[in-house]
């Protein structure tokens, strides 16, 4: 009763709500999206409305039906989880590879639209994880260009960005021969078989007897192997079924959802936009000044994840050298967990003065920052209400290099294997 009176004071009535929507800042996301679009631009872009005028939204027609194509024996809690979250998390390519703290894609929807990005506009995510910045903004056909320090994240986003618009006649076969595809990436994992990165696409040096072609293709080559890696993650945090079996389901699941948006998208007949990743560091980003028209990231969790351990198997997998991985990731150079912290706050410096660089003035800046209190306070012996919380330290550095705090969203982290349980958005407003 009191959050239907909410909503008809902040909406007009022509406006219907997703279902799901529980969260505050969903509610102030949607509302500051009603304020900048228009009823057409929220029919094609909004993140947070069913319809409009009666008119069903794109992001409702991508994301309804079936919610996901769950593997055989997924327990109850993860199958409750995903349907929860159908309208948040569920669509597109973005459930390929479940990412440690990777965005909500729905939220980097209204967050978008609530920077007043509009198709042909650039955005730029410098330090891109698993991708979900690049991939929406191409949904919503806006032009993206990401980077990261991880070769992982680079193949990883790539592949979902790839996996938008690949052409799926290898996929029956595939997953029908999942077995075979699965003992030959065996190979290549314990070093019978090399792997050789052509310009980050990672084929193999010999190819394999009776392998069809056409999964050499590299959008479909780069799948396999993600689902591969996915497969191998999978069985590292859960030993109740193999690598095998998984691998399977994991494979199935990537078609039937990149089919189901393939089709949504071809429905719909939108055009995406142009999305680029690269491997790179936020501290020195490769663009010139002035030349994107907004910036969303998240800087990594600092001292929650550990990133190159995380995804160990897989980055050697792909000849990356681990320690100097290591000692370019940002929140992990240090030994003591103070030098951690001091080249923490020195390398966020950096990158807040590289986004300020090549930002447009008038633009804004989103961050999306775990505040991450109680192990700030342990860790630096500060009790919990005195000690800053990183959400206050980004504020503090975007402040000194003139880069304006115009809103703060709040947010509780909710989700199966979250450490962390609060987290803020804060638009920053890069002046005239
Ligand atoms: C919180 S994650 C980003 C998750 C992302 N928003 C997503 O949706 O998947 C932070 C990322 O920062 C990356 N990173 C760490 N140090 C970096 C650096 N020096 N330059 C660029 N990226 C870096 C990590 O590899 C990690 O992927």
């Amino acid at each position: 009763m009191l959050q239907h009176n909410i909503r008809n004071r902040l909406f007009h009535s022509n406006l219907e709500m997703l279902p799901q929507m529980n969260e505050i800042y969903e509610l102030e996301l949607a509302f500051a999206e009603s304020q900048a679009l228009n009823d057409t631009d929220l029919v094609e872009r909004g993140a947070y409305f069913a319809s409009v005028n009666g008119v069903a939204t794109n992001h409702f027609r991508l994301c309804c039906g079936e919610v996901l194509h769950l593997p055989d024996g997924t327990d109850q809690k993860r199958r409750q989880f995903f349907e929860r979250n159908q309208f948040r998390t569920g669509y597109a390519t973005h459930g390929l590879f479940p990412y440690r703290g990777k965005f909500h894609p729905q939220m980097v929807k209204g967050i978008l639209n609530t920077m007043g990005l509009r198709p042909g506009d650039l955005v730029l995510d410098p330090m891109m994880g698993s991708g979900t910045t690049l991939v929406e903004a191409a949904i919503m056909g806006i032009d993206a260009v990401g980077f990261d320090v991880s070769p992982f994240c680079q193949f990883m986003t790539s592949t979902k960005l790839d996996s938008l618009t690949v052409s799926m006649e290898w996929s029956e076969g595939a997953v029908t021969e999942s077995a075979l595809l699965f003992r030959f990436f065996k190979e290549l994992s314990a070093g019978k078989v090399q792997i050789h990165d052509c310009e980050h696409h990672y084929y193999p040096t010999e190819t394999p007897q009776g392998f069809p072609s056409e999964w050499f293709e590299q959008k479909v080559w780069n799948m396999l192997l993600l689902a591969y890696f996915d497969s191998v993650g999978f069985a590292e945090r859960s030993s109740k079924q193999t690598p095998e079996f998984q691998f399977h389901g994991i494979l199935e699941r990537y078609v039937a959802v990149t089919r189901k948006f393939q089709n949504r998208m071809a429905a719909l007949g939108l055009t995406m936009g142009k999305a680029t990743a690269y491997q790179g560091d936020a501290r020195s980003i490769p663009l010139p000044d002035s030349s994107v028209d907004g910036i969303l990231f998240s800087p990594p969790y600092s001292f929650a994840v550990d990133y190159v351990e995380n995804d160990a198997s897989h980055l050697r997998l792909l000849g990356a050298n681990l320690d100097d991985l290591r000692a370019r990731m940002i929140g992990l150079r240090g030994i003591s967990f103070r030098q951690k912290y001091d080249s923490y706050v020195t390398d966020v410096q950096k990158v807040l003065t590289e986004c300020d660089r090549v930002l447009r003035s008038g633009r804004f800046c989103a961050i999306v920052i775990g505040t991450n209190r109680n192990q700030l306070s342990k860790a630096l012996g500060i009790t919990p209400d005195k000690v800053d919380g990183l959400d206050d330290l980004m504020i503090r550095l975007a402040n000194s290099i003139g880069m304006n705090l115009v809103h703060r969203f709040e947010r509780r982290i909710v989700g199966l294997a979250n450490t962390m349980r609060e987290e803020d958005i804060l638009l920053f407003l890069k002046q005239n």
